[in-house]
């Protein structure tokens, strides 16, 4: 049996620690698919989809899928067969706002969500305080992909 999971995310943009745990996953899995999803809760991103769907295209090789998707989570994961969520956790913080949504997902879908530590190197990067930091002016090296953080530098320049 191939063993299938989904690293869902807003992904706006992807940094390194996202990154650190799909290649985690991806040792764990046969099929990983990371999926750039709709959070309600952050309507107006910096990026397109598009634009994030291609930073991971180019992030990674083609053994990591890379789709998006504009509804509910699980609709996406019964309809591809896939049974397992990946997501990391930096803290508490994130437990306190991640636990609610595994334990949504599961009733609805009977989906389970494996949680992995994030590396203590990224445990202090996310998407929203990495961008901050570039757009005043700040040096967001080690924190996205290469290709990613000249993109995030370039946007907040225009
Ligand atoms: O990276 P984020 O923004 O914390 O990811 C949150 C995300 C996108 C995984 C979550 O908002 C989501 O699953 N959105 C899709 C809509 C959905 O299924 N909502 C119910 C979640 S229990």
């Amino acid at each position: 049996m191939t063993t299938k999971a989904v690293c869902p995310g807003s992904f706006d943009p992807i940094t390194l620690g996202h990154v650190d745990i799909i290649n985690r996953a991806a040792v764990m899995f046969d099929e990983v698919t990371v999926l750039v999803t709709a959070n309600p809760d952050k309507p107006s991103g910096l990026f397109s989809v598009e634009e994030r769907v291609d930073f991971i295209r180019e992030t990674f090789d083609s053994r990591i899928k890379v789709d998006w998707w504009s509804g509910l989570l699980v609709d996406y994961t019964t309809a591809h067969g896939i049974d397992t969520l990946v997501k990391g956790l930096r803290s508490s913080l994130d437990y306190e706002y991640e636990l609610p949504m595994a334990q949504m997902n599961r009733r609805l879908s009977g989906i389970d969500t494996i949680f992995l530590l994030t590396d203590e190197k990224y445990g202090y990067i996310s998407s929203s305080l990495c961008k901050q930091v570039a757009k005043f002016g700040g040096d967001v090296t080690g924190m996205f992909p290469e290709h990613v953080g000249r993109a995030v530098v370039e946007k907040y320049a225009q």
